[in-house]
């Protein structure tokens, strides 16, 4: 941490060595089979950008200016990472791979788990709205480009917010094949997304900024604000397939762990990536005062705790051996990722 703020042109440098030699050991420790985890993720955000625009596309009613600015948001390049656990955890559980842009392979495609995946992105991109703006996190760039406040303005920015998060359960709701998947999957993402979920932990990190609060408010924060969407994620998939009670429990155990020690990571990349590899406001955290991993534990303890976090998440996937590969090495990338 000290080597890195005394040079910051070291700064990204430094995280991509380190990171790929512990990759590479952690892969060969769990004998994982090799996945092109960069390849196999853009296939996914590809899938679930077609699905994004052919919604928006049919969309109509919406104001200009809203129109614009969801779009805005939603054609920034976000990594599409909760989309692609809905799609894997389908595909492992037995549905069939969604890819609706391309002609259907014999049968019917999941398309069950692609507009779960474009409305769990949408909650998460409103999410990312209000966290910019300076009523809470205060932060110009997002994606690489101007905040929606900033391209646009505070008001529009609170309205895209709304939009997108009403937008995401009225998909649901109106694409799902069955009445009684639509409600089950818009109840885990409700309570996912709502007061006693991001909510909460949203409300916590700024209550808990420049406090001395402790690891126990931390950890309920990160569980909060980010892990529990990526449970969501995980369990969207699996109610897609019709997976079963168990299989269910597995992968939302999974997304759980697999969210935490994201947001681990996410407070780890605030310290060590530039603003130019985040598209965000690097350094940000320690500036406002934010409860993070490395303001607790520093850099070093931090990465260990985030790879530990990794290794219970492809821990959890076991019993689905091979079939798992992708998930797990997602797991493995995420926590060690410079972005
Ligand atoms: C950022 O999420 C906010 C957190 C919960 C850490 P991502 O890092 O997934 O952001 P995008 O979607 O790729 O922009
Ligand atoms: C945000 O956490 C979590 C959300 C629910 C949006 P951060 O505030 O750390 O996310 P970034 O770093 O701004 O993306
Ligand atoms: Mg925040
Ligand atoms: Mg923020
Ligand atoms: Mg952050």
């Amino acid at each position: 941490m000290y080597i890195i703020s005394l040079y910051p042109n070291l700064k990204g440098r430094y995280n991509n060595e380190f990171t790929e030699k512990r990759h590479n050991k952690t892969a060969d420790r769990f004998k994982m089979q090799k996945v092109d985890i960069k390849k196999a993720l853009a296939e996914k955000a590809d899938a679930v950008n077609g699905k994004i625009k052919a919604l928006l596309e049919q969309w109509t009613g919406i104001p200009t200016k809203l129109a614009d600015a969801i779009d805005y948001v939603l054609a920034a390049p976000g990594k599409r990472v909760r989309a692609a656990i809905v799609l894997w955890c389908c595909e492992l559980v037995g549905g069939r791979p969604a890819a609706p842009l391309r002609v259907k392979r014999g049968g019917r495609e999941n398309d069950d788990a692609l507009n779960a995946a474009a409305a769990i992105e949408m909650v998460h991109t409103y999410s990312l709205v209000h966290d910019d703006l300076p009523a809470m996190d205060d932060d110009d760039f997002r994606r690489g480009r101007p905040s929606c406040h900033k391209a646009f303005d505070e008001a529009t920015a609170v309205l895209t917010g709304d939009a997108l998060l009403t937008m995401a359960f009225e998909i649901i709701a109106a694409k799902t094949s069955g009445a009684k998947k639509a409600v089950e999957m818009m109840k885990v993402l409700a309570e996912a997304a709502g007061p006693a979920g991001m909510i909460a932990g949203q409300v916590n990190d700024l209550a808990a900024q420049n406090n001395g609060s402790s690891f126990e408010e931390l950890h309920d924060i990160h569980i909060n604000k980010t892990a529990k969407m990526f449970r969501a994620s995980a369990m969207l998939g699996a109610i897609a397939a019709d997976a079963d009670e168990k299989q269910k429990e597995t992968l939302a155990s999974f997304g759980l762990t697999l969210g935490l020690g994201f947001q681990v990571a996410d407070d780890i990349i605030d310290v060590s990536s530039t603003s130019r590899q985040l598209g965000k406001t690097a350094g940000k955290d320690a500036k406002q005062g934010k409860l993070t991993y490395p303001a607790i534990f520093g850099l070093k303890k931090s990465r260990e705790n985030a790879e530990q976090i990794a290794h219970k998440a492809v821990d959890i996937l076991e019993p689905f051996g091979d079939k798992a590969a992708v998930l797990k090495e997602l797991a493995l990338s995420l926590v060690n990722r410079t972005k």
